[in-house]
């Protein structure tokens, strides 16, 4: 594995590489999820390129971004074990240099659930540095997470907005055996913490066993999976049932639906969800 950090070398990099090229962005902290991603992509491509850049554009909050796990030797390690091809790690000043003045906004479904609690300045800060990794990188493809659901389909409708010509390849969430959903904040889960944030998951279960039941109002099924919330003493910022490409509000299930939960646990923010299917009347 070869690892760069300017466009310069990127470029220099990928002359002649093996198509298609897939790339796969990441925030570094590098775990199952993102192996999971990087396998995918090992699947399907010819040169898998991983981006390690933790972008100080999509954090509400500084001690967030400061509290932000970084180890660029070990996430070295684990992409070369995962067979990376290219490890590209810019610098700020190589992402945002002097000057820089282009933000991306995603109208609609990046201003609902995680847009509306983190704040707008949040999904323009991923599509902007998505766009330009895209843009720098050129791959055929990208591989994201359906853990974040909501970035995934903001990502997506970015795309066909602007004609990017990349396939958006969404990868299913990884989960440890008691059903939380892997991700780099779950290190900072503490004692009681830990076992209390299986509770995400459980109330997307239990939405779904109720959808499963054959309940369709939405409300009843977002009180069920309020009351497995609450059962593990956890107040969510939000349970909505949407729809799973524009995240708008569903009036009543028939077909997909995308159950979302964002909860604090501990001093831990964390999000999950669940597609569900439904027979269409
Ligand atoms: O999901 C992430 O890790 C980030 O939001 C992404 C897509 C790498 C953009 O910074």
């Amino acid at each position: 594995m070869k690892t760069v950090t300017t466009a310069a070398e990127l470029r220099e990099a990928l002359a002649g590489a093996p198509r298609p090229v897939a790339l796969v962005p990441t925030m570094g902290a590098l775990h199952a999820g993102h192996e999971a991603l990087i396998a995918a992509a090992r699947g399907a491509a010819g040169t898998v390129v991983v981006s390690l850049f933790v972008n100080p554009a999509q954090f509400d909050d500084g001690a967030d971004l400061a509290a932000y796990p970084r180890d660029a030797a070990r996430d070295a390690a684990v992409a070369a074990a995962a067979g990376v091809d290219l490890l590209f790690a810019p610098g700020v000043e190589d992402i945002y240099p002097d000057g820089f003045a282009t933000t991306i906004s995603v109208g609609g479904l990046a201003e609902r659930l995680e847009g509306a609690q983190r704040g707008a300045g949040h999904f323009a800060g991923v599509a902007t540095v998505v766009t330009k990794l895209l843009n720098l990188v050129r791959p055929d493809q990208a591989y994201f997470g359906q853990k974040d659901a909501q970035q995934l389909a903001v990502v997506r409708r970015l795309v066909a907005d602007l004609d990017l010509g990349v396939e958006i390849v969404g990868v299913p969430t990884v989960r440890e055996v008691d059903g939380l959903a892997i991700s780099s904040r779950n290190v900072h889960l503490r004692g009681e913490d830990r076992a209390r944030a299986t509770a995400l998951y459980a109330a997307l279960l239990a939405a779904q066993a109720g959808a499963q039941a054959g309940e369709r109002d939405p409300e009843a099924l977002r009180e069920t999976a309020l009351a497995a919330l609450r059962r593990e003493h956890v107040e969510p910022e939000y349970v909505a049932l949407v729809d799973p490409d524009t995240f708008a509000p569903l009036p009543a299930l028939n077909g997909r639906a995308l159950v979302a939960i964002a909860a604090r646990v501990g001093a831990v923010r964390l999000i999950d969800n669940l597609t569900i299917n439904t027979e269409v009347h």
